[in-house]
């Protein structure tokens, strides 16, 4: 009798795990492996967020082309920006990319560029607002009115700390 209860209860144990694995496991477990195999496809079939530098090419050749010639080269264009999945999606422009103007833009600059202890010897750095000072304009003045920012030193004549010579016009003191 005890054996007969036992080997039931293996029976019930077992019956149990056959149909809760039919019950509970999803229909692609085990297709390549020991995973759920739609998985893959799922996040194949997932909206692109960032998409390299390369993303923006098609649409923005122009600029693209110009960051390539400047200093600028080898950053990423969703640093300064944001990812291209939030602006473009199959090959159409959804929502305006967030481009910083004024003060923000200043910040966005700072952020790589002002000077701190322990930034690599070569990295350009400037201090700020020295630096603005430095060329007699205004403090208030945002970094694009000298620096193109998608090719920073293009308009700009190096090694002139004193009496900025600038290719473009700077109005000095707005
Ligand atoms: C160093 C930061 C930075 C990087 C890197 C950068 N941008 Fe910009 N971009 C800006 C800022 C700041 C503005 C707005 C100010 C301005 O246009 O002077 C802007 C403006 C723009 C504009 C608006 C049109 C225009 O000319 O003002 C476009 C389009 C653009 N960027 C595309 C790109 C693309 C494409 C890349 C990569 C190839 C890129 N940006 C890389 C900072 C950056
Ligand atoms: C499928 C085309 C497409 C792609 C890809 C694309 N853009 Fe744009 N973008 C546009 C269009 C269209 C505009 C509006 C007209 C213009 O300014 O040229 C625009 C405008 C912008 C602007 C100005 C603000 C705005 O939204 O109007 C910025 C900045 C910008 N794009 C950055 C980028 C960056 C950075 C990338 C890559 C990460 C990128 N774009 C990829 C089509 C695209
Ligand atoms: C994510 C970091 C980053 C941001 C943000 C950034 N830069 Fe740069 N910048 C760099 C790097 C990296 C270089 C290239 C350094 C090199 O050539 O070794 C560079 C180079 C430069 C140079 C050339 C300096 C030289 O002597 O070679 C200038 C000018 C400049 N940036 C201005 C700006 C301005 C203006 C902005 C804001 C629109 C800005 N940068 C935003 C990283 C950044
Ligand atoms: C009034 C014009 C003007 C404005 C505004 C301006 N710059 Fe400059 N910047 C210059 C000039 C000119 C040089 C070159 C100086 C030289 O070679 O001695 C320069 C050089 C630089 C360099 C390279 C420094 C180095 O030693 O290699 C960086 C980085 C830079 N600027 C960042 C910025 C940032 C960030 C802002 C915004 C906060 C800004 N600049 C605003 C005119 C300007």
């Amino acid at each position: 009798m005890f054996y007969f209860r036992l080997v039931l209860l293996l029976v019930g144990i077992v019956i149990l795990i056959v149909v809760g694995r039919m019950i509970f496991l999803p229909d692609s477990w085990g297709q390549y492996g020991y995973y759920r195999g739609a998985y893959i496809h799922e996040e194949a079939a997932k909206n692109l967020v960032y998409g390299t530098n390369d993303s923006c090419k098609e649409c923005h050749k122009e600029i693209y082309d110009l960051k390539l010639q400047g200093h600028h080269q080898r950053l990423s264009c969703e640093i300064c920006h944001a990812p291209v999945g939030e602006h473009a999606q199959n090959g159409e422009k959804i929502a305006d990319m967030p481009r910083k103007l004024g003060e923000p833009q200043v910040d966005l600059c700072l952020k790589c560029h002002i000077k701190v202890e322990g930034k690599p010897e070569k990295f350009p750095v400037i201090e700020y607002p020295k630096h603005l000072s430095d060329q007699n304009v205004k403090v208030t003045h945002t970094c694009d009115q000298c620096h193109t920012v998608h090719a920073p030193l293009e308009n700009i004549e190096r090694g002139r700390t004193k009496g900025v010579t600038l290719k473009m016009e700077v109005s000095g003191g707005n």
